[in-house]
């Protein structure tokens, strides 16, 4: 059936209201539509004393753990509260089984896993275990929040350098150090999305916690329409479930399926944009805002880069004082936002404590991993059914 009545009024408000059409094709990248979805809530962040409080450094959820239930998990306790660090960088909770009272034989029956974090060289191995997590606030009381979700419970760790993602988590022995097998005080909580090709190809969406809400306030999740899968890392909280009122004023970039880790319709592959150096032309990069380092690490083409040795132990080269750092989120033509920029030794509280830097050949991939002190002056959101990463410049 058509309509059409419908042809002479649409034509009206074209040419009456030209203006506003045109800008409306200009915007960067149109949001979701997100007017049907409601369900959401707000998790309280557990924050570390000075200097580990939000966000000079990573923030913390506190949860109890339910594991599976059968015997051999019988010493696990549910009413112990842990508070792993929120990690953008990464996707996977990571616990050790010695502090979980697992043994050996139990991880034996599950799938075995590992997690590459390339930032720290680390490789962590185990077994995935599918746990029921149950949110709570900083001081342990429950806020009525359940996912389940597989944790990687860790009975392996060692330094691998020179990782390459074709060892699938195996690690030749000269470019082992520091193997431990009886890793004690990990507490890792990966909650990333597009880091498959870094290392960790198991970090499919099936792994992070914050997809894989179960119940808010006694509602079923999985059994609702009004929930749109989907967080934001804010300075007063970790909100779950997007609505069209949480995510106003946000600036949306649309992602791209990530292909060849998993059938999962919410893989998304990592955000694009552009860095520029001390107003040097803005290049192509994949941009990650990492919540799980407090430096910055940069892989750029351009030659003009000041460099000087970094002050601490590492070898690294950093980006000399002085310089400014500008990052575009989106390749949209026209985008006129607020962008995120420091410069480098300026003492300004959103600057990451330094630019680890590597000259990269043109045409291969150029990167930056922003750090944790974005978050001293902007939120992000990540829209996982729909495919949509968001930035908000709140300000300090
Ligand atoms: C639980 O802990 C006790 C005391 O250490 C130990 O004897 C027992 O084997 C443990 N059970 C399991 C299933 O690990
Ligand atoms: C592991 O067992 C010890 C000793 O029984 C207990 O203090 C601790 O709370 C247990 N840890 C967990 C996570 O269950
Ligand atoms: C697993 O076995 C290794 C080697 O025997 C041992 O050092 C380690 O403590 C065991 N881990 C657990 C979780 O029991
Ligand atoms: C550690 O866990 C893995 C995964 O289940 C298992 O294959 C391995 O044998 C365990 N390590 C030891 C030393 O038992
Ligand atoms: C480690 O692996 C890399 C390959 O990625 C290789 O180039 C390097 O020489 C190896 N050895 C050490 C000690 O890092
Ligand atoms: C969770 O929320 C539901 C619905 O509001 C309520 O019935 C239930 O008692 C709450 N449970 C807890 C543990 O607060
Ligand atoms: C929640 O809803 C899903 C989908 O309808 C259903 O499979 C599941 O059993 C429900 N869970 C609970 C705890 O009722
Ligand atoms: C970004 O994603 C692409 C495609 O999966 C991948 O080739 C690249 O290594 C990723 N970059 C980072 C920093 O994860
Ligand atoms: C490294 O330390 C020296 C001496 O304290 C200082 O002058 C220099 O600015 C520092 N470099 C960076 C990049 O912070
Ligand atoms: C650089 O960042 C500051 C705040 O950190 C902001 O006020 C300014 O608009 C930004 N500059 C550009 C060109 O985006
Ligand atoms: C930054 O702070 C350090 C130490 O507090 C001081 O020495 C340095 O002069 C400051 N740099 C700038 C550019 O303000």
């Amino acid at each position: 059936m058509k309509f059409p009545y419908l042809l002479p009024i649409l034509g009206l408000v074209v040419l009456s209201d030209a203006g506003k059409i045109k800008e409306f094709i200009e915007s960067p990248s149109d949001g979701p539509d997100l007017s049907d979805y409601t369900l959401t809530t707000t998790l309280p962040i557990t924050s570390f004393p000075p200097p580990y409080a939000w966000p000079d450094y990573a923030p913390s959820l506190t949860i109890y753990l339910h594991a599976p239930q059968d015997w051999a998990f019988s010493n696990v306790s549910n009413t112990v509260p842990i508070a792993p660090v929120l990690d953008t960088g990464s996707n996977g909770l990571m616990l050790d089984a010695l502090d979980l009272n697992i043994t050996n034989a139990t991880l034996a029956g599950y799938e075995p896993g590992y997690q590459y974090l390339s930032s720290s060289t680390r490789l962590y191995r185990g077994a995935w275990v599918p746990f029921r997590l149950e949110f709570a606030d900083s001081s342990g009381e429950l806020v009525n929040v359940s996912a389940e979700v597989p944790v990687l419970i860790v009975n392996e760790t060692l330094q691998c350098s020179g990782y390459d993602t074709k060892w699938k988590g195996d690690c030749p022995e000269e470019n082992t150090s520091n193997h431990n097998l009886s890793p004690r005080g990990t507490q890792w909580w990966g909650i990333g999305f597009g880091r498959e090709a870094d290392g960790q190809s198991q970090g499919t969406p099936d792994k992070n916690a914050l997809l894989n809400i179960k119940s808010i306030n006694g509602v079923n999740v999985s059994a609702s329409n009004s929930y749109r899968a989907g967080y934001s890392l804010r300075k007063d909280g970790v909100v779950i479930g997007l609505t069209e009122e949480n995510t106003q004023d946000y600036t949306w970039m649309k992602l791209e399926m990530q292909k060849g880790f998993s059938k999962d319709p919410r893989d998304w592959r990592n955000v694009t944009g552009c860095v520029s150096i001390d107003g040097g032309t803005c290049r192509l990069s994949n941009i990650l805002v990492d919540t799980g380092v407090t430096l910055s690490y940069l892989s750029t083409a351009d030659k003009q880069v000041r460099l000087v040795s970094s002050n601490s132990t590492s070898r690294a080269k950093i980006l000399a004082a002085g310089q400014n750092v500008l990052v575009r989120f989106g390749i949209e033509p026209g985008y006129a936002g607020v962008q995120y920029n420091f410069t480098t030794g300026s003492n300004s509280s959103w600057e990451p404590d330094e630019v680890r830097t590597k000259l990269v050949d043109y045409g291969k991939e150029e990167k930056i991993n922003t750090g944790v002190h974005f978050y001293q002056e902007w939120e992000t959101l990540f829209d996982a059914d729909g495919g949509y990463f968001g930035v908000k410049y709140v300000g300090l």
